[in-house]
């Protein structure tokens, strides 16, 4: 497998995107450190069901737009799994606000969560990795919106397009040190961050005839980009962006 003796955190593990990403790499043989703030209960339904699988995982409370929360999550991962060797920046929001709607708590709440987050687990895995002296990987999740503006969506952008100048930037300071950091950009997919426009049906065509593979990504989609990056296969890719998007971004405006 993969990933076999390999730990990786993936914050924002308990659903959606992460949810997908957390059982792909538990299933490529990582030891999984999954974080929650709410739905504790999902949590441990979800960590039973990657043990039944034949995985190994573990759910920790933690608020990872805190660097406290951060290091909690690295230290479970030293602590029940030994090491760290994969840090996959996954949890995010959005508020879907034009520049003239969004106020400074909304504004906080979001750079706090999408990107202060990715910054610090970035900061955080690297030091572990360098003190582990055996390099690693840094996944930031972003999305089609790290270089795509999306109307009525401002502070998300704001805080995908800083996902995007950290991956490269701190891509191309932590190279010789082994740590690769990468983006993966997702673009519609079928999550709860999406649940309002996949309901409904005009909007959801809207979104779909944008699209030009016609769907909506499964949460599978990205989980898969993400193994190939975090593992082997991907060892020459870092600084840099996995777009996974169906082809929308080249296509028309973000919905
Ligand atoms: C956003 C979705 C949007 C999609 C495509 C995602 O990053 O979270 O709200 O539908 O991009 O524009």
């Amino acid at each position: 497998m993969q990933l076999s003796g390999k730990t990786a955190i993936v914050t924002g593990g308990n659903s959606g995107i992460g949810e997908a990403i957390a059982r792909t790499l538990a299933e490529s043989g990582a030891a999984v450190v999954i974080d929650y703030v709410a739905r504790p209960a999902d949590t441990a339904d979800l960590v039973k069901d990657i043990t039944a699988a034949g995985g190994t995982a573990v759910g920790v409370e933690a608020d990872v737009s805190r660097t406290d929360g951060i290091q909690s999550l690295i230290d479970a991962a030293v602590r029940e799994f030994g090491g760290l060797d994969v840090m996959v920046n996954n949890a995010g929001i959005e508020k879907r606000q034009s520049l003239l709607e969004t106020d400074e708590e909304s504004f906080e709440t979001v750079i706090a969560v999408d990107l202060k987050s990715a910054f610090f687990g970035t900061q955080l895995a690297a030091k572990q990795f360098i003190g582990q002296g055996r390099g690693g990987v840094v996944v930031n999740v972003s999305s089609v919106h790290e270089d795509w503006p999306m109307p009525g969506n401002i502070a998300y952008c704001v805080a995908k397009g800083g996902m995007r100048m950290l991956t490269r930037t701190a891509g191309v300071e932590l190279g010789p040190q082994n740590v690769r950091v990468v983006n993966v950009a997702p673009g519609a997919v079928a999550t709860p961050i999406n649940t309002k426009t996949l309901e409904d049906p005009e909007q959801r065509k809207k979104l779909e005839d944008a699209i030009p593979l016609r769907k909506v990504a499964d949460p599978s989609a990205i989980a898969d980009a993400v193994l190939f990056v975090a593992s082997d296969a991907g060892h020459y890719l870092t600084a840099t962006t996995v777009f996974v998007d169906g082809g929308i971004m080249q296509a028309s405006v973000g919905l």
